[in-house]
């Protein structure tokens, strides 16, 4: 078989490695072939390839970013898109089955793909955590890593000047990043999209940590919400493929306590620092292990099912439960960390 594998979507720290435990499994034990599709969907729609072999992924593991490049090109747009179109060029190319990296966006599109006809199998990929039907995705313990040490650093700072910071973590469906990151450095708030909080009640945790004679220090994820706002941050508009920038919440809520309760503050947008770099020691054992699951997968013909963490184990779950809905935070989890804000 001719396997050709893509990523799609944002980048994410263990995309190189996934790549590098497909193809060495796929080489070593199962003796196939490969082929790197450039650019996410946008490389299926025009063809554009690129080698692939065990020399090729030679020392992968811990490489950020993706070689093989990515994009958020929706593979049902265009002239050369949709399923029949791509089957001519995925004939044309000689590639029998695909593996496709990617998040909810991507994982949609190879729903639909594979309910056409093609042979597809998927690996989860999101910082934010957010996919349903995987206990962790890779990326998420590196994002969470990046953000807890700038909150540390952020921190000292806080201090120094006795201001309040507030701190904007990734995540524009769901919480995971801020709540993990937010613990881990011992915030004073965290602020969530799944728990709309109040202007008024976040001016009192700021104000209560003050009264104790510290400097307040708030991580809130950017798809996060004040109660009175209208429209949810993130579901403006939201289209996975071609999805307006998000952010800027920490620029509302920073200048709004300092106006209520006079203590000076700031905002840090810590933005794609947090997708860039080497994975973490844990994301790159387990992309290599989803990379490797892939390509079992792919020689036992599952098409149409994702690999995925349960657990400690590497388990098959079909997209559409993969794409049931978004895996948010627990409310239980929620009201644990929240024992330790103010
Ligand atoms: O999907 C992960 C994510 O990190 C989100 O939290 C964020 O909204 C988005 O990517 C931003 O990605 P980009 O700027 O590349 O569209």
């Amino acid at each position: 078989m001719r396997i050709g594998v893509l990523t799609s979507g944002g980048d994410c720290p263990g995309l190189n490695a996934v790549i590098r435990g497909a193809v060495l499994k796929g080489t070593r034990i199962h003796d196939q072939e490969f082929i790197g599709i450039r650019e996410g969907w946008r490389g299926v729609v025009e063809g554009l390839t690129m080698p692939l072999d065990r020399h090729s992924v030679r020392g992968l593991g811990k490489q950020g970013g993706t070689i093989l490049g990515t994009s958020r090109t929706n593979p049902f747009e265009g002239p050369l898109g949709g399923p029949e179109n791509i089957k001519g060029t995925m004939s044309r190319l000689g590639i029998d089955a695909l593996i496709a990296i990617g998040g909810e966006g991507t994982l949609a599109a190879a729903k639909r793909l594979t309910d056409a006809g093609l042979k597809i199998v998927g690996v989860p990929k999101t910082i934010d955590n957010d996919l349903e039907a995987t206990d962790y995705s890779f990326g998420f313990d590196t994002a969470v890593e990046i953000a807890t040490e700038a909150i540390d650093r952020l921190r000292t700072t806080a201090d120094s000047h006795q201001r309040c910071m507030v701190v904007e973590v990734m995540g524009r469906h769901v919480g995971w990043i801020a709540l993990h990151a937010g613990m881990a450095a011992g915030a004073h708030a965290i602020l969530i999209p799944e728990q709309p909080q109040s202007i008024d009640q976040i001016a009192a945790w700021a104000v209560s940590v003050r009264d104790r004679g510290r400097a307040p220090v708030i991580v809130v994820s950017e798809g996060f919400t004040l109660n009175t706002m209208e429209t949810p941050h993130s579901e403006k508009g939201l289209d996975a493929f071609n999805r307006p920038r998000l952010g800027g919440i920490s620029e509302i809520i920073a200048p709004e306590i300092e106006r209520m309760t006079g203590i000076e503050s700031r905002a840090t947008v810590l933005g794609h620092i947090q997708r860039g770099g080497v994975p973490s020691a844990y994301d790159r054992v387990l992309a290599t292990r989803l990379g490797m699951a892939a390509i079992d997968s792919v020689m036992a013909g599952e098409w149409g099912t994702m690999v995925a963490l349960r657990g400690t184990d590497l388990v098959n779950v079909p997209f559409a439960d993969a794409l049931s809905g978004l895996k948010q935070v627990p409310q239980a989890r929620y009201d644990e960390a929240a024992i330790l804000f103010g």
